[in-house]
């Protein structure tokens, strides 16, 4: 029955399930032609512009990513119409084609799907991998259809009084319900009521920033650092209906929990292993996860490096400030650049990287370190760069390095 001829016509078309996917904007970012779009509610794929390269679908924490329907290509699902789905749309009996062995979106065959899959991601430095001794991660294991419910057990302010910025610490406790996560990885917090349209709100994602054991060790509970926003990324006030949310929640309250979310934002735990962490902000929770890790297993003398490069608008603004100061100098190397004390010239994370070029060049290259970025976007790029000026000086090529590192999970970025 699936002679060539009938189903000539058919093409596979990608889409995202909205039911599961969590926005992370993965995709979109990952996606070599500029297929995949958003609006404030949902991601969608253009199906005259996908390709069918895959590249998407690894990276896709969810696999949300991964859905297909075989669809006439004159009757194919709009982008307009996807933008307004709440669920996939119904398989039809076209789906009963087998498009492995039938026609595909884009007319390749399936050996030639999966070369440019190759192709795809060897463009990205290869799939990110997490470090070879990283734990397993749990993933998925609550989507936005089936969340646990969490209770909150405390709520801390982080900044200074007088600070800008309002960052909170709020610890949640899952009770006998199952809820392992490893440092590095994210939880996603569904805000109570809709949004303007009468639509449940959207989940937001937030990086955990206590070690795996849980904050209160050998309880079963998280630790988020939040943020609250008041101001869109123009600067215009604006009001962050989850941040919001978080921040204003009280010892008792009960809250809606997806994930957990990520397997390579994961650190090393062979005994030896370095860690170079840099962050901006509330970038800065998985690096405090990571840290206490280690910092809690500091009298088994397991050895390795931690070297922290941590920005902030002054110290009062620096989430864990406090605690920062009180850990062993041989136990941790931070430098911390603030941007806007007065009377001091502005100082960003990548200044101080250059000033410790020497330490940052032999951890670059060492197989035993690893490298963590999170925070701002604009970071990245000024990191980066400081890295290419550093190994240029030592007669190393940075866009060399970095496929090798990835190759290796040793190079690990997680900005917004
Ligand atoms: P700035 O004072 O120029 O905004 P925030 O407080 O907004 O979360 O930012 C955290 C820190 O990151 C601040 O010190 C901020 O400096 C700094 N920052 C802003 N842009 C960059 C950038 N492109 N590279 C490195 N750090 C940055």
């Amino acid at each position: 029955m699936n002679a060539p001829t009938e189903h000539a016509a058919i093409a596979r078309q990608h889409l995202i399930d909205p039911e599961i996917c969590i926005r992370c904007n993965t995709c979109e970012e990952i996606c070599p032609i500029d297929a995949i779009t958003h609006d404030s509610r949902n991601y969608v794929v253009k199906f005259d512009v996908c390709n069918g390269c895959l590249a998407c679908v690894p990276p896709c924490p969810t696999g949300a990513i991964d859905s297909w329907r075989n669809v006439e290509p004159v009757r194919h699902y709009p982008i307009d119409e996807q933008l307004k789905w709440d669920v996939l749309p119904d398989t039809t009996e076209l789906d009963n084609f087998d498009a492995t062995t039938g026609a595909t979106g884009a007319g390749e065959t399936p050996a030639e799907v999966k070369e440019i899959t190759e192709v795809a991601t060897a463009g990205h430095g290869g799939p990110a991998l997490a470090p070879w001794s990283a734990a397993h991660p749990y993933v998925n294991l609550y989507s936005p259809a089936t969340p646990v419910t969490a209770t909150v057990t405390g709520n801390f302010r982080l900044t200074a009084d007088d600070a800008s910025s309002d960052i909170h610490h709020v610890v949640l406790d899952f009770g006998a319900t199952p809820f392992p996560v490893l440092e590095g990885q994210s939880i996603g917090i569904i805000p109570p009521g809709t949004d303007a349209n009468g639509k449940p709100h959207l989940l937001r994602m937030y990086s955990v920033a206590s070690p795996r054991e849980g904050e209160r060790p050998h309880y079963n509970n998280v630790a988020l650092t939040v943020k609250r926003v008041t101001e869109d990324h123009e600067g215009r006030p604006a009001k962050g209906v989850a941040s919001n949310y978080v921040c204003d929640l009280k010892k008792g309250d009960k809250v809606q929990v997806t994930g957990p979310y990520g397997s390579t934002f994961l650190m090393p735990n062979n005994p030896g292993s370095s860690i170079m962490m840099i962050c901006t902000g509330t970038g800065s929770a998985p690096m405090r996860a990571m840290t206490e890790r280690r910092r809690r297993r500091m009298h088994l003398k397991e050895g390795g490096e931690l070297l922290l490069f941590f920005g902030a608008r002054t110290p009062g603004e620096l989430p864990y400030f406090g605690p920062l100061q009180k850990l062993p100098k041989d136990f941790i190397d931070i430098n911390l650049a603030f941007s806007r004390l007065p009377d001091q010239p502005k100082q960003y994370v990548q200044d101080l990287i250059r000033e410790r070029a020497d330490k940052v060049f032999r951890m670059l290259t060492d197989d035993n370190s690893y490298i963590y970025i999170c925070g701002l976007k604009g970071m990245e790029a000024g990191v980066i760069e400081a890295f290419r000026d550093i190994c240029r000086a030592n007669g190393t090529d940075w866009d060399a390095l970095r496929p090798q590192l990835l190759a290796k999970g040793r190079f690990h970025i997680e900005t917004y």
